[in-house]
């Protein structure tokens, strides 16, 4: 006899497949052959636990590669690196046996300060949508699934489990949703995460808007929705509102809730059927571990990825790479105990880390170079700060170079708390001070999980390498990097500010009384400073390279009301070979809303030899055009005109075509109490009720008054009081006639 399918086992049975069995394990249900299925913390590495299932002990934990973390391999802008994260990270669960891994977190940096910054992507979600779906399907290939987390708007640590991120509906769905949205609707994740937060007040697991309008019935997602650990209160709300397995386990009480609320005739059981077959499909992934990773070439790989991924942010005078240099002083504590990924559940046991320091001397003996080491500081709090920065200062005058690690101690950058400035710690800021001032040449490579300010020393060093977390292979690729063995192709996937106070988040971060209002709205990141010309110390996507590129012979052509294509010729004129990011920036002023100056449309990378030039195409999609309409609770694409650009990062255009497209904005509601500027505007209506003004008189008599500060002062006004008042020629019946020609007729706007 087979066994029952989960909708026949008894009620109690379905509901134990609704909570975990423990932190990492969901239930089995042996007698519907439905084994327990293990979920460890990804996305850039594994959390495996040691001898217990129950909350992960990281001092017990068991080895795994350490990958560079998301704000890393989004500096890479190249989806062929989140892939090969992916893949690897997919390799790894099935050799530990895990068969969920709970990855990639695909939030907004809202704020610099986010203490989860680092396990995050970009400020941008074209950016961290498109990385993130590379490494989902990648991961997803090798049979395990991926939980793309914290759906959503969860942007601060600050009161993350209660408080309410309260944003309009267009900045959701324009910002917070759409890495969300492109992960889902392109990769298919297996499960989503719902968060701890709540959204505009409703818990983000109890929030039937998101995790079934949005989720499941526009964008068509067909995985389980799983809760962030501890995130749910009310187990029957949650299931109601489209949330499947309550994680970790065992919640007796909750279960026996929902078995209660059945029985009661207040749950309809068929929710219980919809989740318990969910949660039964994802056991499916279930496999014993094949115990075969190849950590050796995974060690490899995560060197690979973490050269890719570091942003040369500054070069002057040409200082890296160290080619011909003889002595090298190395200063900083992170040369020898690197910092190289950030606290809490993303926290990986790496099988070996490597220091920059040995591989500095390794490359530096190959180049019959020497290399002096000075810790500089100490993150213990042990040692003499300038007894510290003394012996910094006099091996730095004794080198051609000093090279600098600075950075972020690993405490102020955890799970669970934000930052509270952009700071460096002081004595840090000392010690490159006083090392720039004694060496002849001054190299800061910098370790930290989110933006750091450079203020205070920036101008007085030569070069800076903004190394981010770089997962367990870092120290080699800074190595690499600094020799000139890689060529540097990072681009800032966030903004450096000049000051925190400059940032859109500021007046509104981390929020008060249980709120946080997003009151920049759509403005952020680039899509702010860019809007409001406020400078900036590096702007999104900027980063150099040891070798030029040159961008030349754009063309932009529409390929529809609503889409274009785009090809642009790039060639690499210096005397090395680098990758280089194609940028594509797309600016309007079109449609009702106020739009960024612009945003990023889409990007590739490519990488050419010295002399070598290649041209790329993109077919940019409606997306790329469009704005999420409240009105019309859509997306829209207005008619008008736009300007394709190439940005060398985003305050930099080098090169731009423009477009105009007729959009897809005909059907806008109308009505009756609509204002009189809408229904000239309209798409569709416009020019009858132009004709109908017009009254036997010239069409550009009409037009010609729509210009004066007379109609300005009218445009407001529903157009039922201005035919009333001011146009007794046209009534009321002859504008619903017109309504009912266009198909409007039922259209209402307040
Ligand atoms: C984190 C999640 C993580 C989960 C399981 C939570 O505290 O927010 O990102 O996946 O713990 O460890």
């Amino acid at each position: 006899m087979s066994p029952p399918t989960p909708g026949e086992l008894p009620l109690e049975r379905k509901v134990a497949l609704l909570s975990g069995r423990s932190y990492t394990h969901t239930e089995a249900i042996d007698e519907a052959a439905l084994p327990a299925i293990t979920l460890l913390d990804g996305p850039n590495g594994l959390r495996r636990p040691g001898d217990s299932t129950e909350h992960i002990d990281p001092r017990r934990a068991l080895p795994a590669t350490c990958f560079p973390p998301a704000v890393a391999v989004a500096s890479s802008w190249d989806a062929g690196v989140t892939a090969r994260v992916g893949a690897a990270v997919g390799r790894e669960a099935r050799a530990f046996g895990a068969a969920v891994s709970l990855g990639p977190g695909v939030n907004i940096k809202r704020s610099p300060l986010c203490g989860r910054n680092f396990e995050y992507y970009s400020e941008d979600p074209l950016l961290a949508g498109v990385l993130a779906a590379a490494h989902v399907r990648a991961l997803q290939e090798q049979g395990p699934g991926a939980s793309v987390k914290h759906f959503a708007a969860n942007n601060q640590e600050t009161d993350r489990k209660n408080v309410s991120a309260d944003v309009d509906e267009r900045t959701l769905r324009e910002i917070y949703l759409a890495a969300f949205e492109r992960v889902v609707r392109e990769a298919r994740p297996a499960t989503v995460m719902a968060s701890y937060n709540r959204i505009n007040g409703v818990h983000a697991c109890e929030n039937h808007w998101l995790l079934t309008e949005v989720l499941r019935d526009e964008w068509g997602f067909t995985g389980a929705v799983i809760s962030d650990w501890g995130a749910v209160g009310d187990r029957v709300a949650a299931l109601t509102a489209g949330l499947d397995l309550s994680m970790p386990g065992p919640d007796e009480d909750g279960d026996a809730e929902i078995v209660a609320a059945v029985r009661s005739g207040a749950l309809d059981p068929a929710v219980v059927d919809r989740a318990a077959a969910r949660v039964a499909a994802l056991t499916r992934r279930a496999a014993p571990a094949t115990g075969d990773a190849d950590l050796d070439a995974h060690h490899e790989l995560a060197v690979e990825l973490a050269a890719d991924s570091a942003v040369l942010l500054r070069n002057e005078r040409n200082v890296l790479p160290l080619d011909g240099v003889r002595t090298v002083a190395v200063i900083g504590e992170f040369a020898a105990a690197p910092r190289f990924q950030g606290g809490g559940s993303g926290n990986v046991r790496a099988t070996r880390v490597d220091a920059a320091l040995d591989a500095m001397r390794t490359l530096a003996a190959a180049r019959n170079a020497t290399v002096a080491y000075a810790p500089g500081f100490s993150t213990d709090g042990g040692g003499d700060p300038a007894a510290l920065r003394d012996e910094a200062v006099r091996a730095a005058r004794a080198a051609d170079v000093a090279v600098v690690f600075a950075g972020l101690p690993e405490a102020a950058e955890w799970e669970g708390t934000d930052r509270e400035s952009l700071s460096l710690p002081d004595e840090q800021v000392e010690l490159i001070r006083a090392t720039a001032a004694a060496a002849r040449r001054t190299v800061v490579v910098l370790s930290n999980g989110a933006v750091v300010s450079l203020e205070g020393w920036h101008d007085e060093v030569d070069a800076i390498v903004e190394g981010w977390l770089l997962g367990q292979g870092g120290g080699r690729a800074l190595a690499d990097i600094l020799f000139g063995v890689v060529n540097p192709s990072g681009r800032l996937a966030e903004t450096v500010p000049l000051r925190l106070q400059d940032h859109p988040s500021f007046l509104n971060f981390p929020g008060e009384q249980g709120h946080v209002r997003y009151g920049e709205g759509v403005l952020v990141g680039y899509r702010y400073f860019e809007t409001a010309e406020v400078p900036v110390r590096y702007p999104f996507g900027h980063g150099l390279s040891y070798t030029a590129f040159e961008t030349r012979d754009l063309r932009a052509v529409p390929t529809g009301p609503d889409t274009a294509e785009v090809s642009v010729t790039v060639a690499n004129t210096g005397a090395r070979t680098g990758k280089h990011v194609v940028q594509v920036y797309v600016a309007t002023g079109a449609g009702p809303v106020r739009r960024p100056l612009r945003e990023l449309r889409a990007f590739t990378k490519v990488e050419l030899r010295p002399g070598e030039s290649t041209t790329v195409e993109f077919a940019l999609d409606r997306r790329a055009f469009a704005y999420y309409d409240v009105v019309l609770g859509a997306w829209a694409v207005a008619p008008g005109a736009y300007t394709v650009q190439i940005g060398e990062n985003a305050s930099t255009v080098v090169a731009e075509s423009a477009v105009t497209l007729t959009g897809d904005l005909r059907d806008l509601p109308l009505s009756l109490d609509s204002p009189l500027a809408d229904w000239l505007t309209h798409p569709a209506v416009g020019p009858d009720v132009v004709r109908e003004l017009a009254a036997g008189r010239s069409e550009e008599t009409v037009r010609q008054g729509m210009r004066t500060p007379e109609f300005r002062m009218m445009s407001s006004m529903p157009i039922r009081k201005f035919v009333k008042y001011h146009a007794r020629g046209v009534s009321a019946g002859t504008l619903e006639r017109l309504l009912e020609r266009h198909g409007l007729g039922r259209g209402a706007r307040g």
